[in-house]
């Protein structure tokens, strides 16, 4: 049965000792700061709002139950991470536990995921751009300013601003991950500074009775608020896409992870909480710039003005991180020979994958131009809830193949924290909704042949299995 062969996990293992031509260059901080990065952005900025519809002040505890989901696949992400230190994430953990079909199915899911993100971010980030350069009387041609049917009344062709912000950061990634890095630890510094500026200015402004009542549409309320703003958590697992460029991954990558993600959970319960103690929840229909919007209430505009610059400079490094971890994904499928040849060449002079990250970059920076946001930010949570499941369920199949690899951080209490990560990723997909579900039926099923009709045949596991030291063929 072809479709189950798996890596060899000791081939692989050694060969990630040797250099890949990627340049090993990031440290613990860079990668919590690249977490950050990847991390805070439209979900909180953005789609905070909604959710406190949705919710009612016990938006909170969305953000709790959402983090908590995160959190119990973190812990299985950070244990692959440092087993398997290997470039392409889930993608390649399942290739080396579930079998190939199941990491063919993985890796397309996390083409979606990534790039739509990307996508779906560009879009915000062209709002708040909007919105900040309108403060100087400053417009883009209505045209320009949105794709098609986005905005109700208007005729709009093309979202511009989105387009070019995909545009600046491809060329930005392709230059060189160092270059990224840096640019990316000053903008989360920046990001983050707004957001706990936000805390103190606005924490003095609350008014405890605008927590009342604090759950006014029930738990199905609260769930689907945190279905929704789950997107808000998205990016951490990015990290452990940069396996290959960490100097010391096996201590350095479960750090980035879980600290990343322990720390953003922290701001959002508080930035939540603090926006639906300032602002009464149903006030926030219609309006794509909460944060911002609860300072202004709150009669503090200067402060307002920096939150939205800060906005922008999150969700610029959002893009940034969600674009680096696909091209690698792209680049170790392209490796195994599921993807053509070409998308895994590394640029000598840069020591990027050049071609893949531009490639990626326009398709996705279209789909910003011309899809609306709604459209763009569902499919990016089931997609990932569903890439979650996959990676708890690794977790357990390879303590009992190879309960005897070295595991520098190893999941406590396998297998229930696995399981609640199952049984909460599940929960929260099934809040969302039926169309959700169909478009990502008909992805999953244009890689099903994908699959049979090209990957199958072309994998590197295919060919003659004693020419290929790295691969075998176990069932
Ligand atoms: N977590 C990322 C954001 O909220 C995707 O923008």
């Amino acid at each position: 049965m072809s479709i189950f062969r798996t890596k060899n996990l000791d081939a692989m293992l050694a060969a990630s000792q040797k250099p890949s031509g990627l340049k090993k260059v990031l440290g613990p901080f860079d990668l919590i700061l690249m977490g950050i990065g990847a991390i805070v952005g439209t979900g909180i900025f953005v789609l905070t709002g909604i959710g406190a519809l949705k919710a009612g002040p016990a938006l909170t505890l969305s953000f709790v139950i959402a983090g908590l989901a995160c959190g119990f696949a973190a812990m299985c992400y950070a244990e692959f991470a440092s087993t398997i230190p290997v470039a392409g994430s889930i993608y390649t953990y399942s290739y080396a536990t579930l079998g190939e079909l199941v990491a063919w199915m993985i890796g397309w899911d996390l083409l979606l995921e990534y790039g739509l993100a990307t996508s779906a971010v560009s879009v915000g980030w062209s709002g708040y751009f909007q919105s900040l350069i309108a403060g100087f009387g400053l417009h883009i041609p209505a045209a320009l300013s949105a794709a098609p049917g986005a905005l109700p009344g208007v005729t709009t062709y093309f979202n511009l601003p989105a387009f070019l912000i995909m545009m600046v950061l491809t060329g930005m990634l392709s230059w060189g991950m160092r270059e990224s890095a840096r640019v990316n630890n000053v903008m989360v510094l920046v990001k983050v500074g707004v957001v706990l500026l936000f805390i103190l200015v606005g924490a003095r402004h609350v008014s405890p009775p605008n927590w009342q009542p604090f759950m006014p549409f029930g738990m199905g309320g609260v769930m689907s608020a945190a279905a929704l703003v789950f997107f808000a958590f998205i990016g951490f697992d990015a990290v452990t896409s940069a396996a290959e460029e960490v100097k010391r991954p096996e201590r350095d990558l479960p750090i980035g992870i879980i600290g990343s993600l322990a720390g953003c959970t922290i701001l959002y319960v508080l930035v939540s909480g603090i926006m639906t103690g300032i602002v009464p929840f149903a006030k926030f229909e219609g309006i794509d710039h909460p944060v911002s919007l609860a300072l202004q209430y709150a009669g503090e505009n200067w402060f307002a003005g920096f939150v939205d610059l800060g906005a922008i400079l999150g969700m610029t490094t959002v893009i940034l991180v969600m674009a680096y971890g696909q091209t690698r994904i792209i680049f170790a499928m392209s490796r195994d020979g599921l993807l053509p040849r070409r998308l895994s060449n590394i640029s000598p002079k840069h020591g990027t994958p050049f071609f893949a990250t531009w490639m990626v970059g326009i398709i996705f920076g279209l789909l910003a131009a011309f899809v609306p946001l709604d459209v763009l930010g569902e499919l990016v949570n089931i997609g990932t809830l569903a890439a979650f499941c996959l990676v708890s369920v690794a977790v357990i199949v390879l303590r009992k193949k190879r309960p005897d690899l070295k595991r520098a951080f190893r999941c406590p209490g396998v297998p229930v924290i696995p399981a609640l990560a199952v049984i909460f990723c599940v929960s929260l997909m099934s809040f969302l909704s039926k169309v959700t579900w169909i478009a990502f039926g008909i992805w999953l099923a244009i890689g099903l042949i994908v699959y049979f009709t090209y990957a199958r045949r072309r994998s590197l596991l295919n060919q003659d299995a004693s020419q290929r030291s790295v691969v075998n063929e176990a069932q």
